[in-house]
């Protein structure tokens, strides 16, 4: 079947970048000025009716398989391949989008790509607490579509979360998600390079050898040292955030190797590409899952590729690792889901479940900018090609994210376990695609974004690590082809714990920014009263409320919608990632969390591949 064509040029494409000749280099300039022009100007897909088939046929038989993967995103792309690592088992992988590509390589292109074809492209309902400084009060809802799924297009931060939570995670009746459970399922995965000597490392909690490969931002820069060094200066200490004592900051921990992205399929997939026994599809949608309607028993997928339906069966389970937007979306699609929702929705059950009943997420502040007076190196694009292409510069890092620290707030007792998450971000942090990023109405971004030279500026955006408010993901209508619900619900909570939080946080950082650190960098406050909160005096408690409703929006950490817990009322899947009710069906990936964790989902939901491919293999060895 010639759909299974691997695309072997990609390794000539991303070998061999370092030892190009000048002409080679030219070219490889030239080709990132027209990809960054063309993404600058792009826009946004707003359903995925382009997948819709042309016309009625009967589906084409794609063949049986071992196992079905839906979804190559972070948590895809690890169980791909260690299922696949058994040489009598036949995969199939199935991805909505395409390839990585050399411009998702480079990290600073980050941003941007998240108004291409690597974004899928959804926004969320309009809000009532959040997002009130956007675009008809919705957030931008990022996710990512393409081999490595979400990793192509986001911030890179290595960040697990603290012990604490995955003890949690267990005590809600969950066995084996202990943190003593899952420390060796993160080891195995990393692979650790300590490249920046200020960067503290905790080899107990760490491997060098694993196919994910992070290293810290290798350099440092007068403000960035400055913002630590505040830090120091309230008794905060340098830290390796991902050991038990994550309290403090660090260099960025970054998924790139020598300064390329790292997403998951270039850490998990394309080294793999060779085995005979794993089949990726790539751009091909998921529609439905095909059930045994006597049995309860998934049997396969249906799924559009070149606007023709296939069916692919699978003789021992189908994985359903979309992310916590779609997999929700996906099971109720075909059934799997609150009774009432899909009535109304015209879809025939098969398992009543909470499904998209709980979307958590990570609630960030992002209207903190600063100005100083360091002035960042403003170089020619070619240099700063050459920098890039030499593994160092800002081409290599991410959302410009340089650095990251865990705090906690008088809300959270136990001092060892942060509650909030400040994130600097610097060199061109004002730069004029904020307002499409976050799809800002043009006074707020006016007001923030707008007001500071790019080289001299930073934000810190304070982020609500154990954020309470819950939205939810619900069909709009029975189409595969339509976006689903997005509700993120932000600072929605009864007790208004969120928003208290993200103040004392806003507090703290303020703080931090009088420290004579600071001072020695000039920095001050560059974001102006902004209009919808005019009201209130500028800086007073009631007006940061006002602005925290303007300016708190996604970290862009959805989880939970289909939660993993002991009580299929409530939670969706049980410990060991089964679809309550319905046999051979599984998912993992970021919507299983029954919680939100103090760090960033990519390296938990790489973990929970590698869990749920030993439970695999455990079930089906004979
Ligand atoms: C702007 C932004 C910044 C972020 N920064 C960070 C960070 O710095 N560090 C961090 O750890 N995390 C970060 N994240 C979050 C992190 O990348 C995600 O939480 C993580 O990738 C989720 O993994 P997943 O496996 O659940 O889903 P995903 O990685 O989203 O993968 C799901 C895959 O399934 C595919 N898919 C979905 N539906 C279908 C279908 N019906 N048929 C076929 N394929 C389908 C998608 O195209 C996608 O490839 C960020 C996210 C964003 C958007
Ligand atoms: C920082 O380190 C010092 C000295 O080891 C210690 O006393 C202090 O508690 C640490 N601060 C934090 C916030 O952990
Ligand atoms: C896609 O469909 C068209 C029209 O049905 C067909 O001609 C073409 O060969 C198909 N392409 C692939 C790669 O299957
Ligand atoms: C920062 O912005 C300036 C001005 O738009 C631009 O010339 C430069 O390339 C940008 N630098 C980075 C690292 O993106
Ligand atoms: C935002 O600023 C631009 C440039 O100064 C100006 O043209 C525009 O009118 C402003 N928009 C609003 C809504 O204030
Ligand atoms: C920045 O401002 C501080 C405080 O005013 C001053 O001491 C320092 O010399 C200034 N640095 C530069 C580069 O202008």
């Amino acid at each position: 079947m010639g759909l299974y064509v691997k695309p072997i040029v990609i390794f000539f494409l991303i070998i061999g970048i370092h030892s190009i000749s000048e002409e080679k280099f030219d070219e490889f300039a030239e080709y990132m000025r027209n990809k960054i022009n063309n993404a600058d100007n792009g826009h946004l897909a707003t359903d995925s009716y382009s997948f819709k088939p042309l016309n009625n046929k009967p589906p084409k038989d794609f063949g049986t398989f071992d196992f079905i993967i839906v979804g190559a995103g972070a948590t895809g792309s690890v169980i791909a391949n260690r299922l696949s690592e058994k040489k009598c088992w036949k995969i199939l992988l199935l991805e909505a989008g395409g390839y990585p590509s050399r411009f998702t390589d480079m990290p600073v292109n980050s941003i941007r790509s998240r108004l291409t074809k690597y974004n899928w492209g959804y926004l969320s309902e309009p809000q009532k607490y959040s997002c009130l400084g956007s675009r008809n009060e919705q957030c931008m809802y990022a996710r990512g579509q393409g081999l490595g799924g979400t990793t192509l297009i986001n911030g890179l931060v290595y960040s697990r979360g603290h012990p604490l939570d995955f003890d949690r995670w267990a005590a809600m009746g969950n066995p084996g998600w202990s943190y003593k459970d899952v420390l060796p399922l993160f080891k195995k995965s990393e692979g650790l390079l300590k490249n920046n000597p200020a960067a503290v490392v905790d080899w107990e909690y760490h491997n060098s050898a694993g196919p994910m490969h992070v290293e810290y931002i290798p350099t440092s820069d007068p403000q960035l040292n400055a913002w630590f060094e505040a830090q120091k200066t309230l008794k905060y200490n340098s830290t390796d955030t991902n050991s038990p004592k994550q309290v403090g900051f660090t260099h960025k921990p970054s998924c790139t190797r020598s300064g390329k992205r790292q997403d998951d399929a270039t850490a998990f997939i394309l080294p793999i590409l060779t085995r005979t026994n794993l089949f990726v599809q790539t751009n091909a949608l998921v529609t439905k899952i095909i059930i045994d309607e006597n049995q309860i028993s998934a049997k396969g997928v249906e799924f559009s590729y070149n606007r023709t339906i296939y069916r692919a069966f699978a003789k021992k389970e189908v994985i359903v690792s979309s992310g916590a937007i779609n997999t929700p979306q996906l099971l109720m699609l075909s059934g799997i889901g609150p009774k009432d929702h899909l009535k109304e929705k015209c879809i025939k059950l098969v398992k009543d479940l909470p499904v998209g009943e709980t979307l958590r997420e990570h609630s960030a502040f992002w209207g903190l900018v600063f100005s100083t007076n360091y002035t960042e190196p403003i170089k020619p694009f070619k240099e700063y090609i050459r920098e890039y292409l030499n593994g160092v510069g800002p081409f290599t890092i991410a959302d410009g994210l340089r650095g990251i620290s865990f705090f906690n707030t008088k809300y959270e007792p136990n001092p060892e376990y942060p509650d909030v998450e400040v994130i600097y971000f610097a060199g061109n942090c004002t730069s004029a695609s904020a307002i499409n990023t976050f799809h800002l109405k043009e006074e707020t971004y006016n007001a923030t974004f707008s007001t500071l030279e790019p080289a001299k500026c930073f934000q810190a955006a304070p982020v609500a690590l154990h954020a309470q408010s819950v939205g939810y993901i619900k069909l709009k209508t029975n189409s595969p082809y339509d976006f689903p619900l997005i509700n993120p619900n932000h600072l929605s909570d009864k007790d208004h714990k969120d928003i208290d939080t993200l103040y004392e946080s806003i507090q703290l950082i303020l703080k931090l920014t009088e420290t004579d650190a600071m001072k020695k960098v000039d920095a001050k406050l560059g974001a102006n009263p902004l209009p919808a909160c005019k009201q209130h005096e500028f800086l007073s408690k009631d007006y940061w409320y006002c602005a925290l409703g303007q300016l708190t929006m996604n970290m862009y950490h959805p989880v939970g919608s289909c939660p993993m817990g002991p009580d299929a009322k409530k939670a969706v899947v049980n410990h060991e990632l089964k679809v309550y009710g319905v046999k051979k069906l599984r998912v993992a990936d970021a919507s299983v969390f029954p919680l939100t964790l103090a760090g960033h989902p990519n390296a938990p939901c790489v973990m929970i591949g590698e869990k749920l491919a030993e439970l695999l293999k455990r079930d089906y060895s004979f």
